[in-house]
C-alpha cells in the first residue's frame, strides 16, 4: 500500500511502444520491527511443497566444491551443517578442473547423475573451470528464480551510515533475460521484425555482434509468483508485504515492460500486498538512499546479478551475502560471490556468504530449528566483533572464523 492505502499497479501497457503509466509513489514501511524476520525465505508454498514434506528418507545433498578459494569456504560448511544435521548425507562430485582431468568433460555424466540424484546440491563457486555445472544447476534442474537476502546485522563492517534500515530480498529471474548467452553476428539481424523506426536499424553494414534477451510470459510469472508468496511470507513476520518491481521498462518495453505488467498484475491478486516500481537506475540508487523502503525487489536475471552485488557491498560485502536458486523439484544453494580467485590458497576467505547460504538450504530441507542455530551463531560472532575476516577488519583466519561460530551453537 502507499501512504493513501491505494494499490498502484499500472494498466496494462500496449506492446511495442504504448504509453507507460506514470511511476507509482513509493510506500511508506510500516511493519519494521514488529517480530522477528524470517532471515532466510522458506520454499514458496503455493510452487513446491517444502522438503521435508514429501520426504520419507533423509535428505542427501550433492557438494560441489568449485573453483580457486571456493572449496576454502565449503568443506567448513559441511563440517558445520553435518553437526547440526547429522542425518543429511553429503555427496561430494567433482568440480569442474577436476572433471576435466579426470573425464575430459567439465560437467561429466558422474557430475549430472550426483546432483540428479541428490535433493538438492551445496555449490561453492565457478572461477571458470566449474561454469558448465553450473549452466547444469540453473537450466539442466531448472532452478528458476534465485533468492539473494539482503540484510545487515550488528557487526557487519557496512560503508553506510545507517545500515540497519537495509533488510530486503532480491528475487531474482534465474533463467532468462540475456542470460544464457544467446549472441551472433550484427549481420544476423537482417530479419528482425521489430525493426520499426529508423533509428532502431541495426547497423547491418558494420563489423559487431547482438546478445538476445529472453522474456516468456511463463518464467515471468512463476517469478513473480515466487515473489509474491515471498512477500507474503516476510508479511506474517510483520513486514510491509511490499513487492518493488525493477527494470528498464521505458526503453525496453516488449521484455522489462512485460516482465513489468506480469510483476504488477500478480501483485494485484493477493489482496494485503502492496507494489511499487522504479525504473533500473533510480533503483539503484534507492537501494543506496532509502533502502528502508524496499522488501522483496524483483529484478531480471542481468540486474539481478549486477544488484546484488551492490546490495552485498551496502552490508558490508560479498563475503556476507548468502543465496538459493529453487525451481519446482530442486533446489541448489552458493554464496553470491564467485570463486574470489585473489584469495585463494591464503585461509582467509570470509565463510559467512557459504554458511548462510548453508542455513538457507537447512531451511528448504526442514532443518528450520538448525538454520536458526546457525545464523544465531553467526550473528553472535560478528555483534562480539573478536573473530572477523580481514574483509570485516579483523585479523582471523576462515577458520578460526569457522570455529567461533562453532563454538557458538555446541
Ligand atoms: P568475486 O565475487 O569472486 O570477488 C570479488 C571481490 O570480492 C574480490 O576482491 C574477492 O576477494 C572478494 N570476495 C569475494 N568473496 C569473498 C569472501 N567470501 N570473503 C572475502 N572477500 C570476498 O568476483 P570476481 O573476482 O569478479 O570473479 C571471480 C570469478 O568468480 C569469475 O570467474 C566469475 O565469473 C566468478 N563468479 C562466479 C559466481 C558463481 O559461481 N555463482 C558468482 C560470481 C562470480
Ligand atoms: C552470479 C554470477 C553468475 C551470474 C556468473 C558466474 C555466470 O555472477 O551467480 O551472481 O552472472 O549469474
Ligand atoms: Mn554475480
Amino acid at each position: 500500500m502507499n501512504q493513501q492505502g491505494d494499490r498502484q499497479v499500472p494498466p496494462r501497457a500496449e506492446e511495442g511502444g504504448g504509453k507507460l503509466a506514470p511511476l507509482p509513489t513509493r510506500v511508506s514501511r510500516g511493519g519494521r520491527g514488529v517480530s522477528l524476520p524470517p532471515p532466510v525465505p522458506p520454499p514458496f508454498a503455493s510452487l513446491q511443497r517444502p522438503y521435508a514434506a514429501r520426504a520419507t528418507a533423509p535428505p542427501t545433498v550433492c557438494v560441489i566444491s568449485g573453483d580457486d578459494a571456493a572449496p576454502e569456504v565449503i568443506r567448513p560448511t559441511v563440517e558445520i551443517l553435518r553437526s547440526l544435521a547429522p542425518e543429511i548425507r553429503f555427496m561430494e562430485a567433482l568440480s569442474g578442473r577436476e572433471a576435466l582431468a579426470r573425464y575430459g568433460n567439465a560437467c561429466p555424466d558422474e557430475t549430472r547423475e550426483a546432483i540428479d540424484h541428490a535433493d538438492c546440491t551445496l555449490f561453492g563457486a565457478s572461477g571458470g573451470p566449474s561454469r558448465p555445472i553450473l549452466w547444469y544447476l540453473r537450466w539442466g534442474k531448472e532452478t528458476y528464480v534465485n533468492v539473494r537476502p539482503v540484510r545487515w546485522n550488528p557487526g557487519y563492517r557496512s560503508p553506510m551510515l545507517h545500515p540497519e534500515r537495509i533488510d530486503y530480498v532480491i528475487v531474482r529471474d534465474n533463467l532468462e533475460g540475456m542470460y544464457p548467452p544467446r549472441e551472433g553476428h550484427i549481420a544476423e539481424l537482417s530479419a528482425l521484425s521489430s525493426r520499426n523506426f529508423w533509428w532502431q536499424a541495426p547497423p547491418l553494414e558494420k563489423e559487431g555482434a547482438y546478445a538476445v534477451h529472453i522474456c516468456t510470459n511463463e518464467q515471468m510469472q512463476r517469478v513473480a509468483v515466487a515473489a509474491c508468496e515471498l512477500a507474503l511470507h516476510r508479511q506474517a513476520a510483520g513486514y510491509p508485504g511490499c513487492v518493488t518491481f525493477g527494470g528498464k521498462y521505458s526503453i525496453l518495453p516488449r521484455t522489462d515492460g512485460r516482465f513489468r505488467m506480469i510483476v504488477a498484475e500478480t501483485v494485484r491478486t493477493y489482496p494485503s500486498l502492496s507494489y511499487q516500481e522504479f525504473l533500473i537506475d533510480d533503483l539503484a540508487r534507492r537501494m543506496v538512499a532509502a533502502p528502508e523502503t524496499l522488501d522483496v525487489v524483483v529484478l531480471s536475471n542481468e540486474h539481478g546479478d549486477i544488484l546484488a552485488d551492490v546490495a552485498s557491498g551496502s552490508i558490508g560485502g560479498l563475503g556476507l551475502s548468502p543465496s538459493a536458486c529453487y525451481g519446482e523439484d530442486y533446489a541448489y544453494f552458493e554464496p553470491v560471490h564467485g570463486s574470489a580467485p585473489d584469495l585463494a590458497g591464503k585461509g582467509v576467505i570470509n565463510p559467512t556468504a557459504m554458511l548462510l547460504s548453508g542455513a538457507m538450504m537447512l531451511e528448504y530441507l526442514g532443518y528450520v530449528e538448525q538454520a536458526r542455530c546457525l545464523e544465531t551463531a553467526i550473528e553472535q560472532v560478528y555483534r562480539e566483533g573478536t573473530v572477523l575476516t580481514s574483509d570485516q577488519g579483523g585479523e582471523a583466519s576462515t577458520m578460526e572464523f569457522v570455529e567461533a561460530v562453532q563454538v557458538r551453537y555446541s
